[in-house]
């Protein structure tokens, strides 16, 4: 009797065989032929109302600004360490200093934080960077949600207090201890407290000429043939940056 219910309840195939819409395949339900039905006008779906604008684009009327869209807190430094180290160090590096590893494979030099340039620089530039790209930078958009961008920026105002600390910044009585000192207290060669070079394999392209109309800085600054040839040279051959 049981294996008769078993035989019966196999042969019932109606939840199997549903009718059902295939993306992108034609559909004769509708009468504009398709399965798929379009966003009804003037409606925001679940989970995409950008209605902070300076969240999204880190613009303020088309303009960066020098703050956070929320509060920093130790989490959102954590967080914005993690992402930094994923995504931002194979170019850039753990410091920041713009020497990373794929730069060290023949990379063109990625920005060293710790220019004074970068260092002025809103902290929404950050942002607005790794939405959009920067020259040879591919932009991060697609890979970094909006609240881990702006946690990487605020991450990167961190490293650079970190890198350009002076004696006055630290509360009296407490001891600084040398970097050298502290490496070797680690088990680290002395000379990892050194310069760190910029690699000679990075590659020095030509800098884009011009900027695209309307958009904040996206192209480094127009820089005349013969200027960047030198500064090309001067980078190359000139002194190794300090490490920070
Ligand atoms: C594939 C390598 C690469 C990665 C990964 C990368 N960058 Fe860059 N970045 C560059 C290069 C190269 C430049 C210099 C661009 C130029 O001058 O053409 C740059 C420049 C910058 C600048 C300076 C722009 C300016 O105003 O001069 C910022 C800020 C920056 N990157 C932030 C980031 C952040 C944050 C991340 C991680 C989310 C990141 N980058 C990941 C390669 C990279």
């Amino acid at each position: 009797m049981a294996a008769l219910l078993l035989l019966a309840a196999g042969c019932r195939q109606d939840m199997q065989n549903q009718p059902r819409m295939f993306p992108q395949r034609g559909s004769s339900m509708f009468a504009d032929g398709r399965s798929v039905r379009p966003q009804v006008a003037h409606t925001v779906a679940r989970g995409q109302l950008y209605e902070n604008d300076y969240f999204y684009t880190g613009l303020m009327n088309g303009k960066e600004a020098n703050f956070m869209p929320f509060p920093v807190t130790m989490q959102v430094l954590d967080r914005g360490q993690e992402r930094f180290n994923v995504y931002c160090t194979p170019c850039h590096s753990r410091v920041g200093n713009g020497a990373g590893m794929i730069v060290e494979r023949g990379y063109k030099p990625a920005a060293n934080f710790h220019d004074p340039r970068h260092i002025d620089q809103p902290l929404s530039h950050y942002f607005y960077v790794m939405t959009n790209g920067y020259g040879a930078m591919p932009d991060y958009k697609a890979q970094i949600l909006p609240q881990d961008r702006w946690a990487i920026a605020a991450y990167i105002r961190a490293l650079q207090l970190s890198q350009n600390a002076k004696l006055s910044d630290v509360p009296s009585g407490v001891q600084v201890e040398n970097l050298k000192t502290v490496a070797q207290q680690q088990g680290y060669p002395a000379s990892d407290a050194g310069p760190w070079p910029m690699p000679a394999t990075a590659v020095y392209g030509a800098p884009i000429i011009g900027t695209v109309a309307g958009a904040p800085a996206l192209n480094p600054m127009p820089v005349a043939k013969s200027a960047a040839a030198s500064a090309a040279k001067k980078q190359t051959t000139g002194k190794p940056p300090a490490r920070p």
